[in-house]
């Protein structure tokens, strides 16, 4: 059946040869290796700095072994949402320990990051409302303030005085404050004890994202946001560090009871399968129990820093495992990323929108699955690249 050429006149539909024009086409394209940092692309085999399982642990087998043993016992889907008849001890188990960790009264599961941004903030404001985010915020959090009823404003990024004198603008409102612990595309961290000290004195609710810090940062991988009682809702993903799929918001009881009732990313939703539940409650207990050696980790984030510096790059302002390293244009950008991928390194260039304009980069992720070596392959290879631009 050949279709109308004006079938999708009207709709965004059929962006992609504008986008190519413009260099940001985007395609899936990389196959990985399981168990190292390894993919492939057309055949070649490529040493990758892309992938957010810090901790190695979507491979790990006894984080494996606890998935085929919850899929044994539990089957591989729950049937239905956590309201109808889709919740088992396993969610509630999962649930008690997060909480636990993160030292809140509850804890409530998602499928995805995304879904939970997206719909957490919409469910704890209304129309008289005001909500207020980071300007670098994940795209799911903005999908939520876009979504709430409430009056919805960006503050510039880490900018203390400007959330203040918003708060302050906006008077005696309900007001929710949402941000990221560890900024995702620059990996940096946000100021939270002066973000808590701005919500208290506004009596605003705080939302921070803690997804890149989840299972990476704390004395037992309790996270970044995980120390600031003050943060109302807390919110760690499974699909970075935990190595499988799913998030968690950590929160009151009374916060928790509102979701699950009036949540429409928990109520609307089929619960978490039982196999990821299965995998991140072994990878919360590989995290909490000192399994993992943080400190070699954070030892190697900081040599990576140090070596990328010497060769010229400011990685700044991180001081994480995410590490930017800023080219100006797209074209820079890719023209970076394609010389490295000459040499046998996949590092993406990340660009507009997803970054600021100006500000395209590449997104070098490290991860327990890198040696020394594959550090040094990386250097060497943006020192060259440095050298032919
Ligand atoms: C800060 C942040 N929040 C939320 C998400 C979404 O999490 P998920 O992948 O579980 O949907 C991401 C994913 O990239 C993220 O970077």
């Amino acid at each position: 059946m050949t279709l109308p050429p004006d079938r999708f006149k009207g709709f965004r539909v059929g962006l992609e040869g504008r986008a190519e024009a413009a260099r940001l086409r985007r395609v899936e394209r990389y196959v990985p290796e399981p168990g190292t940092p390894f993919v492939v692309h057309e055949g070649r085999r490529l040493l990758s700095f892309c992938s957010n399982d810090y901790l190695g642990l979507a491979t790990d087998p006894g984080v494996v072994a606890a998935a085929v043993r919850v899929t044994e016992s539990h089957g591989t889907g729950s049937g239905a949402s956590r309201l109808v008849v889709g919740s088992f001890d396993i969610h509630d188990d999962l649930e008690r320990e997060l909480a636990a960790h993160t030292g809140r009264p509850a804890a409530l599961l998602f499928n995805a990051g995304f879904q939970a941004n997206a719909s957490i903030i919409p469910a704890v404001t209304s129309e008289d409302g005001f909500v207020v985010c980071d300007s670098k915020a994940h795209a799911s959090i903005l999908q939520g303030c876009r979504l709430s009823r409430a009056t919805f404003e960006r503050f510039p990024h880490n900018d203390i005085e400007q959330l203040d004198s918003l708060l302050a603008a906006h008077g005696e409102g309900p007001t929710l404050v949402v941000t990221e612990s560890l900024f995702s595309m620059d990996g940096d961290r946000a100021p939270l004890a002066e973000i808590c000290e701005v919500a208290d004195r506004h009596g605003a609710l705080l939302m921070v994202d803690d997804a890149h810090a989840t299972g990476v940062f704390g004395d037992r991988g309790e996270g970044l946001a995980a120390a600031y009682p003050r943060i109302d809702l807390l919110l760690g993903t499974f699909g970075k560090a935990f190595g499988s799929a799913g998030a968690f918001v950590a929160s009151s009881e009374l916060l928790r009871s509102q979701l699950v009732n009036f949540c429409s990313g928990v109520v609307f939703s089929t619960a978490p399968a039982p196999p990821a539940v299965g995998a991140a409650r072994a990878a919360l207990e590989a995290i909490r129990s000192g399994t993992i050696d943080h400190e070699c980790f954070h030892g190697f984030v900081a040599r990576a820093h140090e070596r990328l510096r010497e060769a010229g790059f400011d990685t700044s302002p991180s001081d994480s495992q995410i590490i930017p390293i800023r080219l100006g244009d797209d074209r820079a950008a890719l023209a970076c990323e394609s010389f490295l991928r000459s040499r046998g390194i996949l590092a993406i260039a990340i660009r507009p929108p997803t970054v600021p304009e100006g500000t395209a980069r590449l997104r070098i992720s490290l991860t327990h699955r890198h040696t020394g070596q594959h550090l040094e392959d990386l250097v060497e290879a943006l020192r060259d690249y440095r050298g032919v631009s």
